[in-house]
C-alpha cells in the first residue's frame, strides 16, 4: 500500500522530477499565444487550475478559466488553449470536456499519466505532458502544477521564475511536522472552517478537499473580504457553535498590510463569537513556494488525522462508487 505521508515527504523530489522530465520533452512547435486559457480537471486534477489560475493573475495578461464540469463555456475556439488534467485519464467528466474543446477547434494540450486521455491524446496528434506514475491524484499535485505552468510558459506565458521554483523544493524540505500534530489533535472531533484571503484560497480549498479525502470528515472554506458580507452573519445566531474550530492560513511574513487587517478582524469577530481560532503560518517568499508549502502542511495534517482516527488515508471508496454509477451516463 501507498504510505501517503511518504510520499508527501518526497514532494520536493517530484518537483525536481518534473522539471527534468519536462526539459527532456522534444516539444513540437506550439500554436500562437491563446487570447485566453481553459483549464479543465476534477477533484486533485481540477485545483492545479485553481493554483494556476491565482499564480498567473499577477504575471500574465491571457484570462484563465478553470471548469471543473463536463461542458466548456461556449466563448472557447481556435483563438484559445484548453489545458485538459486527469491523473487517472479516465474521468468523464474531463473526457467529455477534451472532446468539446477539440470540437470547438481550440488547441489541446493534455496533461495525465495514464488511461484514455492519453490514449486519445496519443490517437488525436495532441501534446500529451506526463506526469508522475503510480500515485493518486492528490498526491500528485506538484508534478501536475509544474507540467501545467511549464505549458504556459512554452506558450509564451511565463507565470513562475526558476528562482522560485527553486525556493519551492527548498520550502518542501523544511516542514516541522512536530508542528503540525497539535493542530490535527484540535481538529478531530470537530467541522473546520478553513479560512484566508484571496491569494490563498486555492490552499484553503485543498486543505478542505485533503481533509475531505485523507481523513474521511466535512471541512468549509471561507474566503476574507468575500466571507464579511454574508457568512459573518451565520456566526451571529449558530447552532452547536461547539462542534466548529477556525482554521486560519496566513502568510508566516506578511507583506500585505490590508490582507492583514482583514485576517486580523476575522480572528477578533470568531473569538468573539466563542470560537476557537488557530493559525496556520505559510513559510515561503513566493507565492508558488507558499502555495506548496501551504499543501503539504494540509497533506500532512490530514493523514496525521486520518491515522489518529485508525482510518486509511489513501482509499477514497465513494469517489469509486460515483465514478462507476455516472460512467454508464457518459458516451465516449
Ligand atoms: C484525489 C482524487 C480525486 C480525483 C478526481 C478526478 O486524489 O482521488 O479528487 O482527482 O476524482 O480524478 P483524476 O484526477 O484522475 O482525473
Amino acid at each position: 500500500m501507498i504510505a501517503m505521508k511518504e510520499i508527501y515527504r518526497k514532494w520536493y523530489e517530484q518537483v525536481i522530477k518534473e522539471l527534468e522530465v519536462m526539459n527532456g520533452i522534444r516539444w513540437r512547435k506550439l500554436g500562437k499565444t491563446p487570447r485566453a486559457i481553459l483549464i479543465s480537471g476534477m477533484g486533485g486534477s481540477g485545483i492545479v487550475g485553481d493554483y494556476v489560475q491565482t499564480l498567473a493573475s499577477k504575471r500574465v495578461e491571457v484570462p484563465i478559466f478553470v471548469v471543473k464540469d463536463y461542458k466548456i463555456p461556449m466563448w472557447v475556439s481556435s483563438d484559445d488553449l484548453t489545458i485538459v488534467i486527469s491523473y487517472s485519464g479516465n474521468t468523464r467528466e474531463t473526457i467529455r470536456c477534451y472532446r468539446e474543446a477539440l470540437k470547438a477547434r481550440a488547441q489541446v494540450v493534455v496533461i495525465t499519466s495514464n488511461g484514455l486521455l492519453k490514449e486519445y491524446a496519443k490517437k488525436d496528434n495532441i501534446p500529451l505532458i506526463p506526469v508522475i506514475q503510480g500515485l493518486v491524484p492528490r498526491a500528485s499535485l506538484p508534478s501536475m502544477l509544474i507540467a501545467c505552468l511549464y505549458v504556459l510558459e512554452k506558450f509564451g506565458l511565463p507565470v513562475v521564475s526558476r528562482d522560485e521554483i527553486h525556493e519551492s523544493i527548498h520550502v518542501l524540505k523544511e516542514i516541522h511536522e512536530n508542528e503540525l500534530l497539535s493542530i490535527a489533535d484540535k481538529i478531530i472531533g470537530k467541522i473546520p472552517v478553513i479560512i484566508t484571503v484571496t491569494d490563498y484560497s486555492p490552499l484553503a480549498w485543498r486543505f478542505k478537499n485533503e481533509l475531505n479525502e485523507n481523513s474521511k470528515m466535512p471541512a468549509k472554506v471561507e474566503i476574507i473580504p468575500e466571507w464579511a458580507h454574508n457568512d459573518i452573519v451565520g456566526w451571529e445566531a449558530p447552532y452547536n457553535i461547539e462542534k466548529y474550530i477556525v482554521l486560519m492560513l496566513k502568510p508566516r511574513i506578511p507583506t500585505d498590510e490590508l490582507s492583514l487587517q482583514m485576517l486580523n478582524y476575522a480572528k477578533k469577530y470568531f473569538e468573539k463569537q466563542g470560537l476557537n481560532v488557530i493559525g496556520i503560518e505559510i513559510a515561503g517568499k513566493s507565492l508558488l513556494a507558499q502555495l506548496l508549502y501551504g499543501s503539504l502542511i494540509a497533506g500532512l495534517i490530514s493523514v496525521i488525522v486520518a491515522e489518529k482516527r485508525g482510518i486509511s488515508p489513501i482509499t477514497t471508496e465513494s469517489i469509486n462508487e460515483y465514478k462507476n454509477y455516472i460512467v454508464k451516463y457518459f458516451t465516449i
